[in-house]
């Protein structure tokens, strides 16, 4: 005899324990079935984001900016260090604990809100009498619903498997034991940049090859410019518009040959490469096809906009469906779908999602860039206000970068909001909310920031909008 559940959860990352607790909370008999293991055997929940990804890379950006920061500009600060060393083992140490603390703790919150949890492959197996059958590793589970939250897995190149020694995923880009002399990475997006800081700033020579001519065109140009050329005195070489070839590993290294820009053959010998070119939705052994479960041509499960399958009390969420590859894009989309479950209007506002890059700078955006709003003809206004001309900004010695409001010409309504500088990921936080709200750039520039803080700068850019900044 099977185990009954209203909802199962197949997939324990951020959109799936996520889902599973809101679902409990309202009251259903809820599973969440997750494969992930550590490096004991044993389960490690929270998926990607938890093991591999957003929690071990912000432990190792921390780690790494302290030791440039001890190493570069303590000194100004009339703070002298001698003898600086650098213990790899130990970062990855406190890396792995971090991670082991998040694991564990969402353990914790699968007890306490009663979801059952099974440590195990999650595969369909049949449409069974009012909703399906589901195994759990070897038990077998009957569920009304079924939520699928699979997540993805890194792309490689064509060819050129992941080996984790020397071609590297971002798994292996979190474990490399000592800090390679020559580092190369393939693709500068998110991923790029933010192992590309991690191991320039503990001493790698990093070479970022990207494919496309123009660098983050995802970002608002102005802000891709600034921080460009704030990497570019950092020292992180990124070459646009190259045609990579063959890529060989051997003892020694890697040896990469691209034609440059101008189509010029050239070969990139590093001691690791690191390949981001971005990440494939993971149906891997879920038994999509043998339900009739629909993928798209890239393997995504296809959903509509409230993230229903084609199959009747089958949902799928985060990675694994449209849209942006975010933690937080696979939460919101976890709890909306639970309380659909129950009835409720659950729901995503995929215009006021944020992005954030956690280099130095940090980038952070929402809503449209200015190249976006060209576009579509959009009449609107910008303004702008450097980290500069902030007091914070001066006092903390990080005054790279700026804070950018794009508005509608005619009603104000901010459209977008973009960050180049420190603490650009806690920044955009006022800026999702006063776009959720439907803000002006008038509503921020008459609110009370605290002085001195960065958000002054959020509030002068919202004053720029109507040309009258105070400290500019
Ligand atoms: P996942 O987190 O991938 O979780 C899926 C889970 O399902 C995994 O545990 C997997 O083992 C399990 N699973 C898969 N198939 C089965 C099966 N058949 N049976 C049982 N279990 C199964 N996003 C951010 O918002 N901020 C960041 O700072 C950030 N940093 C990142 C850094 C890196 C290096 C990477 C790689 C990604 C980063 N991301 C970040 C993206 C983020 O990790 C993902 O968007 C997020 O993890 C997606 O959540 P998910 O729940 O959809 O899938
Ligand atoms: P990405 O999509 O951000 O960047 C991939 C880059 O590789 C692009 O610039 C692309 O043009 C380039 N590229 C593709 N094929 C190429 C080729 N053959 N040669 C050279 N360049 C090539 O993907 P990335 O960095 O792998 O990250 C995957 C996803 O993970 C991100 O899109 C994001 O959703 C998520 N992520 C989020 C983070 C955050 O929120 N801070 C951090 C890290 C990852």
């Amino acid at each position: 005899m099977s185990q009954q559940f209203d909802v199962i959860v197949i997939g324990g990352g951020p959109g799936g324990y996520i889902a599973a607790i809101r679902a409990a909370q309202l009251g259903f008999k809820v599973a969440c079935i997750d494969e992930w293991k550590n490096a004991k055997g044993g389960p490690a929940l929270g998926g990607t984001c938890t093991n591999v990804g957003c929690i071990p890379s912000k432990a190792l950006l921390q780690s790494s900016e302290h030791y440039e920061h001890a190493g570069k500009h303590f000194a100004e600060h009339g703070i002298e260090v001698k003898g600086l060393s650098l213990d790899v083992g130990q970062m990855l140490k406190r890396k792995d604990q971090v991670v082991e603390q998040n694991n564990k703790g969402i353990e914790f919150l699968f007890k306490k809100n009663k979801v059952t949890f099974f440590h195990g492959r999650g595969a369909f197996v049949k449409a069974a009498e009012g909703g399906y059958e589901v195994k759990a590793g070897d038990e077998t589970l009957t569920g009304k619903q079924v939520i699928v939250a699979t997540g993805s897995n890194a792309r490689a190149l064509p060819g050129v498997p992941f080996d984790e020694e020397n071609i590297l995923s971002n798994d292996g880009a979190l474990r490399v034991g000592a800090v390679p002399k020559k580092l190369g990475l393939i693709g500068s997006g998110v991923i790029g940049l933010e192992m590309g800081s991690v191991w320039r700033r503990l001493g790698a020579e990093v070479t970022v090859l990207e494919a496309l001519p123009t660098f983050l065109g995802a970002v608002d140009e102005q802000i891709a410019k600034e921080a460009k050329k704030a990497f570019d005195k950092q020292g992180l070489k990124i070459e646009l518009g190259v045609k990579v070839g063959e890529v060989k590993a051997s003892k020694k290294g890697v040896s990469i040959a691209y034609a440059n820009a101008k189509g010029e053959a050239q070969t990139l010998e590093v001691d690791k490469l690191i390949v981001s070119i971005g990440r494939v939705p993971n149906t891997i052994g879920l038994n999509a096809e043998g339900v009739g479960l629909q993928l798209d041509e890239r393997g995504a499960i296809v959903v509509d906009g409230d993230c229903r399958t084609n199959l009747p009390g089958v949902w799928a969420i985060g990675d694994v469906v449209r849209g942006p590859m975010l933690a937080h894009k696979a939460e919101e989309e976890g709890v909306a779908v639970a309380e659909r479950i129950a009835g409720q209007h659950g729901h995503v506002n995929f215009n006021t999602i944020p992005w954030v890059i956690y280099t130095s700078p940090e980038i952070a955006w929402v809503g449209e860039t200015e190249q976006q709003l060209k576009a579509r003809g959009a009449a609107y206004k910008a303004g702008t206000f450097p980290f500069m001309a902030n007091g914070r900004a001066r006092a903390l010695g990080d005054t790279t970068g700026m804070v950018k409001f794009l508005a509608d010409a005619a009603t104000d309504e901010i459209l977008g909001v973009h960050i180049v500088g420190p603490m650009a990921s806690e920044l955009i936080s006022e800026a999702v909310v006063a776009m959720e709200f439907k803000a002006s750039a008038e509503d921020i520039a008459r609110i009370c920031h605290a002085h001195p803080s960065l958000s002054e700068a959020t509030k002068e850019a919202a004053l720029a909008v109507d040309k009258r900044t105070l400290n500019f």
